[in-house]
């Protein structure tokens, strides 16, 4: 809440705002190893960033940090203003049904419920599965391209298209802030390629910020914003944009 002005416009940085970050995990034999040792950094607003770094470098402990999945050592997050890192375990679950979306690698689908279901399930938990809802959610599955499937079970769907399941899914309840963990990392290359231009593409459309995890470095080029993380730091190249 402190340090940012009331009224930012669009372009104010630091839509997430990332400060000291430090997060280990406890080894069994009582040690830390630390993953992230001062990560600092600024994603604005309806943006596309992308982060990078080599497996095990912490992207992922990243992300679910800034989801409130997870809480740090030491450090703030702060998204739209919002201190995270101060919330309680309740105001984080509401401020992360509400605010947030995540797609994963592996899409996580749940497999009982169909596409449809799946997709008014943010909205059910907001209790917003109403004719409005239903409405939004059949518009994106005809948006990402599998209107048609809406009362399939994920497993009779393609990889590529359950992660447009799974985009639907995370673009349903509006979030300011969608946080994509490698969403291309299970698909073919084509099938990737169309995913991540659809996906930033709705996100550009509705002004959404989108933070990355990705290992592509084609994919990573094409964002507003490249980070790399490295020796448990948070570094944006400069050189992007
Ligand atoms: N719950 C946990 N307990 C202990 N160690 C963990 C835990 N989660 C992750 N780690 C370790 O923290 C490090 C960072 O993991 P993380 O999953 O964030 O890496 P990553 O950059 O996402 O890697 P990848 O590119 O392979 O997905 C790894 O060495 C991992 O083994
Ligand atoms: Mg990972």
């Amino acid at each position: 809440m402190q340090e940012t002005s009331p009224g930012s416009s669009p372009t104010t940085p630091g839509f997430v705002r990332l400060r000291g970050i430090v997060k280990s995990y406890l080894e069994e034999d009582g040690t830390r190893t630390p993953i992230l040792e001062n990560v600092t950094a600024d994603f604005p607003r309806s943006t596309v960033s992308a982060i990078v770094g080599r497996s095990g470098s912490g992207k992922t402990t990243l992300l679910n940090l800034m989801a409130g999945l997870d809480q740090p050592d030491q450090g703030v997050v702060e998204i739209d203003r919002f201190q995270l890192t101060a919330m309680n375990d309740t105001a984080t679950t509401l401020f992360r049904r509400r605010s947030i979306g995540f797609i994963f690698q592996f899409f996580n689908l749940l497999p009982s419920l169909t596409v449809l279901e799946n997709v008014l399930f943010p909205l059910a938990l907001n209790q917003a599965d109403d004719a409005m809802g239903q409405q939004r959610a059949f518009e994106l599955l005809e948006r990402v391209g599998i209107g048609k499937r809406a009362h399939t079970f994920p497993d009779r769907l393609s990889g590529g298209e359950r992660q447009r399941a799974a985009i639907a899914r995370a673009l349903v309840h509006r979030p300011l802030l969608l946080l994509a963990d490698e969403p291309t990392g299970n698909l073919d290359h084509k099938t990737g390629r169309d995913v991540m231009a659809l996906m930033t593409h709705l996100v550009r459309a509705e002004q959404m910020t989108l933070i990355m995890v990705t290992h592509s470095e084609a994919f990573a080029a094409q964002a507003d914003l490249l980070f790399r993380l490295e020796e448990g730091r948070c570094l944006q190249k400069p050189e992007q944009h």
